[in-house]
């Protein structure tokens, strides 16, 4: 792990330019809900919150975090390097009272450590994937020259390594946990199979061009290739273990009476969190953790208007309750 502030220098805006090929600066991820987030933080509120952005990406929701008190402070994790640069450029003004780290989100504890805190008041865990990262150029996006989709471009198989490895099984389940029907999940698979006999490096354009012409009856307003995209970066980046994990250490990171929030964007995310809430009494007895509203709040008919890729954002929050844990 990497504490950025020491290793990664101040960036200039050319350093923004992604390798897609076309020149043009990623755009900035527009952050979701931030009002919400800001209100079930409490950070106007409490005196001098110490908040934690376990998925700071290029730094939305932690710029407003810093910017609504002048005395909170915060840390932030994120697994990809290039987002945290970015980061790093937009919270310069606020370098005194922001930490960010280089670290997957369950590394939490390590750099708690790291800055001297015990416990936090608030944690926000924004997952997946960012719209910086769609134009990266790292395959995340379904025209490009690559097919890594690691959000941590230093570890583990790339997408094109797994598409040529991963079991036929492994990779129809994942197809159909995305949202594939069994059918179309197991000619996908059988493409990819047969596919891979003879291709040794695969683009994301290969694989968005062969489940095209598998699906020929697409749905309107999607890609034909958007659920096995999502498949596939949800594998290669280990996604559900990383957010169970990820969000167990936060709940045990927050003091009594401090909160954890979570945006789900899609169905894998949401059975993960409530997958751990129903373990949590099992697994943590000592560590009370209660639902702080009963149904996730959704974006606003102006949110979803002015920023549409938040309209299947839900957000839920937790609140830490009695004494105990770490
Ligand atoms: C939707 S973006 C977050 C955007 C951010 N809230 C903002 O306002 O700019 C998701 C981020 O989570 C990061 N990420 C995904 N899995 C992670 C993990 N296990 N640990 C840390 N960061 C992770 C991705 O690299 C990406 O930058």
């Amino acid at each position: 792990m990497t504490a950025v502030p020491t290793t990664l220098p101040v960036i200039g805006e050319g350093s923004l330019v992604g390798d897609d090929g076309k020149g043009e600066k990623p755009r900035l991820h527009p952050p979701a809900m931030v009002e919400e987030v800001l209100a079930l933080l409490r950070v106007r509120e409490l005196p001098a919150p110490r908040c934690a952005d376990l998925t700071v990406g290029t730094g939305g929701h932690a710029l407003a975090i810093l910017s609504a008190n002048p005395q909170a402070q915060l840390i932030g994790l994120d697994r990809d390097p290039q987002s945290l640069e970015v980061a790093k450029k937009r919270l310069a003004p606020f370098s005194d009272r922001c930490h960010l780290f280089h670290a997957d989100m369950g590394s939490l504890r390590e750099c708690l450590k790291q800055v001297g805190w015990n416990e936090l008041d608030g944690c926000l865990i924004d997952p997946g994937l960012s719209l910086w990262q769609i134009d990266s150029g790292r395959g995340f996006s379904f025209f490009d020259s690559s097919l890594d989709m690691r959000y941590d471009p230093t570890k583990g198989p790339t997408a094109g390594q797994i598409l040529q490895q991963c079991s036929p099984h492994r990779l129809e389940e994942a197809f159909k946990e995305a949202g594939e029907t069994p059918a179309m999940a197991r000619r996908i698979t059988q493409a990819i199979v047969q596919e891979r006999r003879h291709r040794k490096v695969w683009t994301a354009r290969d694989l968005s061009d062969l489940i095209a012409s598998i699906k020929t009856r697409k749905p309107a307003h999607l890609h034909p290739a958007t659920f096995c995209f999502m498949a596939l970066r949800i594998l290669v980046n280990e996604e559900k273990e990383a957010l169970r994990n990820g969000l167990e250490t936060a709940l045990l990171s927050v003091r009594p009476g401090g909160r954890v929030l979570v945006l789900c964007y899609q169905s894998i995310e949401d059975r993960v969190v409530k997958g751990l809430m129903r373990d949590w009494s099992r697994l943590h007895p000592d560590v009370p953790i209660r639902a702080l509203i009963k149904k996730p709040l959704r974006p606003t008919a102006a949110e979803r208007l002015t920023n549409p890729r938040s309209r299947s954002a839900r957000l839920r929050a937790f609140e830490r309750s009695g004494e105990g844990g770490v």
